[in-house]
């Protein structure tokens, strides 16, 4: 049974850095009207208390989303992401953390559909109860992300975002994210892809975007952060597979995005949040 539970670390800089990405993707997907699908292989709870539970104990969004929830001078695109936490907190208080397809719902359209995958069973149960009078547009499946992904590609509308964002708890891991993009890529060549790794000094992690590359050559968007005051921990990464037609302005160096702040968080808890766009 994997440990690993989402609520321990929501909010963080990782989090913070996959929900920037994951509204600029959003945003531009959602321009043209025919309907877009969007896949959470690994969806986790839906939405995070961040006054008790698992994110308060550790409190590691104080070096996320507490870092930037005040600021007025951010870049637009985390901006635009802090105006999606901003409709999970309608009182404007800083309470709760929308997980990843929360925030895709808030931006998809009535003709959209969001299908979301998670395993550990409290979570599942948890999503599926988060999202119980979200209708038809959405639909959770309490299983494996990795295996279920085919059994929704090619989406009918031909549009789609598949969101893939394990824990990496085994090594394992990696490889299943390969064997799932080779799989998904067979049947959905066209669709717009994002994967989030740790950048981590081992092997399986550090190949990872290579091995990427290799699946689905060239336009590929990678966007990077470190937290500097927590050096143990891994920083993220996030890499982007778009090979649908990405509009120029997300695939060209677009976003620079430099989000510093220590007020909020204490003396000596700043973190950076560099987001560049930039082919690779
Ligand atoms: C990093 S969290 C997901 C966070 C979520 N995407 C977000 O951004 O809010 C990874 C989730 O995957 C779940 N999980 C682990 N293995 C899985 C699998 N094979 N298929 C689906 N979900 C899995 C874990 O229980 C955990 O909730």
């Amino acid at each position: 049974m994997l440990s690993y539970r989402h609520g321990f670390h929501a909010g963080n800089h990782a989090d913070v850095l996959k929900h920037v990405v994951l509204v600029q993707l959003l945003k531009q997907l959602t321009l043209k009207d025919k309907p877009l699908w969007v896949i959470d292989t690994h969806a986790g709870a839906g939405g995070y208390s961040l006054e008790a539970g698992y994110a308060a104990r550790n409190a590691e969004f104080a070096n996320g989303i507490g870092l930037l929830w005040a600021r007025r001078d951010l870049p637009a695109p985390v901006r635009e992401y802090l105006q999606q936490v901003r409709a999970a907190n309608p009182d404007g208080v800083l309470r709760h953390y929308p997980g990843s397809p929360q925030i895709a719902l808030q931006m998809l359209r009535p003709q959209d559909r969001l299908r979301c995958f998670e395993l550990h069973s409290t979570d599942s149960k948890a999503l599926q109860e988060h999202f119980r009078a979200a209708g038809r547009r959405v639909a959770v499946v309490a299983g494996d992300g990795f295996a279920g992904l085919k059994s929704v590609l090619p989406p009918p509308s031909r549009r789609g975002l598949v969101l893939i964002d394990p824990s990496y708890e085994l090594k394992e891991h990696y490889r299943d994210v390969r064997t799932a993009m080779r799989d998904a890529l067979q049947r959905f060549a066209t669709g717009t892809y994002a994967v989030w790794y740790p950048q981590l000094p081992r092997r399986e992690a550090e190949q990872l975007p290579q091995e990427l590359q290799r699946l689905a050559p060239g336009d590929w968007l990678r966007s990077r952060c470190r937290s500097p005051p927590r050096p143990r921990k891994a920083s993220a990464c996030m890499a982007a597979a778009c090979s649908c037609s990405i509009r120029p302005g997300t695939s060209r160096p677009a976003a620079r995005g430099d989000a510093r702040a220590g007020g909020g968080a204490g003396p000596g808890r700043a973190a950076t949040f560099d987001l560049q766009f930039r082919q690779t």
